[in-house]
């Protein structure tokens, strides 16, 4: 959720650690810092708000500092300590030799604080973290590799850590256990972060920690090590996204960009991946045999947010193509409800970032519960595509914009091939599997096609925007799309938004229905349709707005004389991902038109790396 930028070379840092830390401003933010090593001492510069304010300070700070080569920074997502200056990152040791930047949670920092108070520390911060300064000074005796590893071993919780003293200039140190830890390579200089997203504007060569690992980085040398000071052999890993997918280009917000990217993510999605003579599709990353596939019982799917909802949509898939019994985990319930694990149970692990916190966790009791462990994620080489060993990448490109959009329809078509597969594995036949394969392919083009009206849903968005309250109502795979079109809303415009099975609404929700309280209704022309316009007749006799998405000539919902976003028919498997787009381009003009700041939503951060 915070970030964190490093860099060790010989161009100045402070500027290459502001660009890092305002590609990262995207993950949750509310103060930020750094400290440029130099051996006379550590400079460190913190800032409430945004990173411009720290720029500001940088600039206004002495020319010989700004010239240090070495230097961490970070952007802070308070948990431990109110958003205030002395809470942000770096914190520095008594001495003011030792500077850290942290990610994560140090659970026993109490007892460590007070053991270090009674040694007389004095601490500057409400955080957690700070501890972690005065340990490494602590335990330092003349190697910051060894010492951190030494003050690592007297903490327990999580952590992404960097870590530079003026007693060794320019060396960074990093160490990682539950929070993500990057390495970038350069020629004669190096970098390190909590997200390659900070890296690729100067490097596609990527070392990732894994957890238990501490590395020394210096420009001309990077060493990894365990806590048991063993040296850690690991290969560096290429990164094809390339920085102006990083960038916003011409459009006003990532999230537009990012909605608008969607026909191209989804071909990269779906390229090579359809097998037209088979009827089939071909997932090599699940790297399962047929008698593998025909052995899975039941599938549980694991996610959070709209990682979870596309699960649901996926739940759908797996038991109408492929008739699997399916059920979806909230990914922070799985270990703590036992589920049921028999042999062969396919879990998968939906996560656009491969870092949530509560996502991860369910991989590893999955695994330890003995699971065909199979992956969906986005960041290629993140800790859960890592540590599920076999999975299905997105290819979707980076996604920066906090609101997921593109990883939703991407996660939508991966599950869809996933259930092709599964199904041709069972009872689909090859004419059916054609057929499905065949529609999956248009899918690009459908989503053009939604694009193309996105001025016709802005005119409509501006109308609606007046309202604080909404439902969403769906049936079918459209109910889990309702619930992702809530939420898309809720999280960028703040406007209260909830999605129901339309057919839930008459038992209690419909009370708060009236001419102020409009409800979304999800009105596609596939089966279940002529109940929902029954579930609109219910909402107009109690006086509610209502705007419907349907298909292009639908005379039965016009007739209503409700509002309508159009989008292309299309059967009842894809009709999730064109309508996904329509909702999230109405709850981003919806925002727009409320003045909301899109990319960088209060209270939100991108990436969830914390229980
Ligand atoms: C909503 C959103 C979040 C994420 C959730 C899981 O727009 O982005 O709900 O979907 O935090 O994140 P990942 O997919 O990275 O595990």
């Amino acid at each position: 959720m915070c970030g964190i930028v490093g860099f060790t070379g010989s161009a100045p840092a402070a500027g290459i650690l502001l660009d890092g830390l305002k590609r990262l401003e995207y993950r949750g933010y509310d103060s930020s810092g750094m400290a440029l090593n130099r051996p006379e001492g550590l400079l460190c510069l913190r800032a409430v708000g945004k990173v411009c304010k720290l720029a500001e300070k940088v600039a206004a700070a002495p020319e010989e500092l700004r010239r240090s080569c070495c230097g961490i920074a970070h952007t802070r997502w308070a948990t431990h300590g109110a958003p205030l200056e002395r809470n942000a990152h770096p914190h520095l040791d008594q001495s003011r030799r030792f500077a850290i930047v942290h990610n994560g949670i140090i659970e026993n920092y109490q007892a460590l604080r007070k053991r270090l108070t009674e040694k007389g520390c004095e601490f500057s911060s409400d955080t957690d973290s700070e501890v972690l300064a005065h340990l490494i000074a602590e335990t330092y005796r003349g190697d910051l590799l060894a010492a951190v590893a030494a003050a690592l071993k007297q903490v327990s919780g999580t952590y992404g850590l960097a870590v530079t003293t003026s007693l060794e200039p320019g060396r960074i140190v990093v160490a990682r256990r539950g929070s993500p830890l990057v390495i970038g390579l350069g020629d004669g200089e190096n970098y390190v972060a909590s997200d390659v997203a900070a890296l690729i504007a100067h490097t596609r060569q990527v070392i990732y920690l894994t957890d238990g690992e501490v590395a020394s980085v210096t420009p001309e040398h990077v060493e990894i090590r365990d806590l048991d000071n063993l040296p850690v052999e690991r290969e560096a890993t290429g990164i094809d996204w390339d920085v102006s997918q990083a960038e916003k280009g011409e459009y006003p917000h990532f999230m537009l960009k990012e909605i608008f990217e969607q026909p191209d993510a989804l071909a990269n999605t779906i390229r090579g991946r359809l097998d037209f003579e088979m009827g089939t599709s071909i997932l090599n990353g699940m790297n399962l045999s047929p008698r593998d596939l025909a052995a899975i019982p039941r599938i549980v799917i694991a996610g959070c947010g709209t990682s979870m909802h596309a699960g649901m949509v996926g739940e759908y898939y797996f038991e109408d193509i492929a008739g699997i019994p399916t059920r979806v985990e909230q990914a922070a319930e799985f270990r703590y409800r036992n589920p049921i694990i028999e042999p062969n149970t396919m879990v998968i692990p939906i996560s656009q970032s491969g870092e949530t916190a509560d996502t991860l966790a369910a991989v590893r009791e999955a695994a330890a519960k003995g699971a065909l462990v199979t992956a969906i994620c986005n960041v290629v080489g993140s800790t859960i595509a890592r540590e599920s060993g076999r999975g299905v990448y997105l290819h979707a490109g980076p996604e920066i914009g906090v609101a997921s959009t593109k990883a939703f329809s991407c996660q939508v078509a991966v599950l869809l091939m996933m259930a092709l597969l599964l199904g041709r594995n069972r009872r689909l036949s090859r004419t059916e599997g054609l057929a499905l394969a065949e529609e999956i392919a248009k899918l690009p083009e459908l989503v053009r096609q939604v694009l193309d009206r996105a001025d016709s849903i802005r005119d409509i968005a501006r109308r609606f925007a007046q309202y604080d309250n909404f439902f969403y109502i769906g049936r079918g795979c459209l109910h889990p799309t309702a619930l992702e079109g809530a939420l898309k809303l809720k999280e960028i415009s703040y406007v209260h938004a909830e999605g129901y099975h339309a057919a839930e609404l008459k038992h209690g929700p419909i009370s708060l229905l009236d001419e102020r309280h409009p409800v979304l209704a999800l009105a596609n022309d596939i089966p279940g349709k002529d109940k929902i316009i029954g579930n609109i007749q219910e909402c107009i006799a109690r006086r509610a707005p209502v705007l419907a998405v349907a298909n292009p000539g639908d005379a039965g919902v016009r007739d209503l004389g409700c509002d309508v976003i159009e989008v292309p028919r299309s059967s009842r498997f894809i009709a999730p991902i064109p309508t996904a787009v329509a909702l999230q381009l109405f709850a981003y003009y919806v925002a727009a038109e409320r003045g909301c700041e899109i990319d960088q939503p209060r209270n939100l951060a991108k990436s969830v790396t914390v229980e």
